[in-house]
């Protein structure tokens, strides 16, 4: 369906969890506890997942939190791949449990992944999340290739000081390796809100850092480039430097069943409780209600009142 500026929206972000088993530092950092609100049942995913494709929904991203600590998520993808009108199911993970769980995933009908991956430094990589392993989430990375998945796409968030300096290692993945390799432009929400401006680098950052990239193109919210003979492709995703909200596509539920027409606005749209035509109705209403945009720079953190791990990322 249409909101109000006549943007087409037909792709819902569902959090199946605020939990996480990394504690990013500009997300969920250590000593923050996720799980203190109710998450919504499976059963109430999949009646709210149901309502949004009723509304016009053709894509659904499950994130989290981490959505692969959530048990039962292979059931759930089963539940949403089997809804009529669902074209595409995907999932955000940091993917340190794909070696345990891509197989039964791509067996329950995911059609593909995205995975967090911020820093090839394994002792960076450690200190950054809090307590991962490098080696997992490249583990993750080929056992999703194992499963079948294709088109897997690497979201690095940039963050001046912290990995800009690896922006040239990053896209060196993908000279033998189809990955769709993504630099995302670091947000001012939740635990790094109020982070020092230097750590807020622009996207730009990245053809600086690699003149032979060429752009070949657009993909939803990311500008694509490649290096001409390379198997990979790499997107910028740049909602601080270059707004995209005219193009926002997008709708998200919290994990506690809320709809957040935008990930940056202070207002959500309670669904708990709501059934049938009335869910679909609020679901409607939270759509047609969806901001214009954003209002976010380094000095004017989100409006949103929740961290990322809260609304799901
Ligand atoms: N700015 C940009 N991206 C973020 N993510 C989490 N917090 C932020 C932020 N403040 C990203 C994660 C992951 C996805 C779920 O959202 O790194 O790629
Ligand atoms: Fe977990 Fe993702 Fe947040 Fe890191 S960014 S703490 S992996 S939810």
């Amino acid at each position: 369906m249409f909101d109000l500026q006549g943007r087409t929206i037909e792709y819902l972000r569902l959090s199946v969890t605020d939990r996480c088993n990394y504690r990013c530092a500009y997300c969920m950092p250590a000593g923050v506890c996720g799980g203190l609100r109710e998450l919504l049942s499976l059963g109430e995913l999949a009646e709210i997942a149901r309502a949004a494709v009723a509304c016009g929904v053709r894509k659904i991203r499950l994130t989290g939190g981490e959505p692969l600590v959530r048990p039962g998520l292979a059931d759930l993808c089963r539940m949403l791949r089997a809804l009529p009108g669902v074209e595409e199911l995907a999932i955000t993970t940091n993917g340190s449990l794909l070696p345990q769980l891509a197989g039964e995933l791509k067996g329950a009908g995911v059609d593909r992944l995205n995975v967090s991956l911020d820093t090839l430094n394994a002792d960076k990589f450690a200190a950054l999340t809090g307590c991962g392993e490098l080696a997992q989430t490249l583990a993750g990375l080929e056992a999703a290739d194992a499963a079948g998945f294709r088109d897997t796409k690497i979201n690095t968030v940039l963050m001046g000081g912290v990995n800009d300096d690896e922006i040239v290692d990053f896209v060196a993945l993908t000279r033998d390796h189809p990955y769709c390799l993504r630099f995302i432009e670091l947000m001012p929400i939740g635990a790094c809100a109020h982070w020092p401006a230097e750590r807020f680098v622009k996207a730009d950052a990245v053809l600086r850092a690699v003149p032979a990239l060429r752009p070949i193109g657009v993909s939803g919210v990311s500008e694509l480039y490649q290096i001409p003979g390379w198997a990979g492709t790499v997107g910028l995703i740049r909602p601080m430097s270059h707004r995209f909200c005219a193009k926002c596509d997008r709708v998200r539920v919290t994990a506690d069943g809320v709809l957040r027409p935008c990930l940056h606005a202070p207002d959500g749209l309670p669904l708990r409780g709501l059934h049938g035509d009335a869910l679909v109705e609020a679901i409607r209403e939270g759509i047609a209600r969806k901001p214009a945009c954003h209002h976010l720079t380094v000095d004017c953190p989100s409006e949103s009142g929740r961290a990322m791990y809260e609304i799901g990322g």
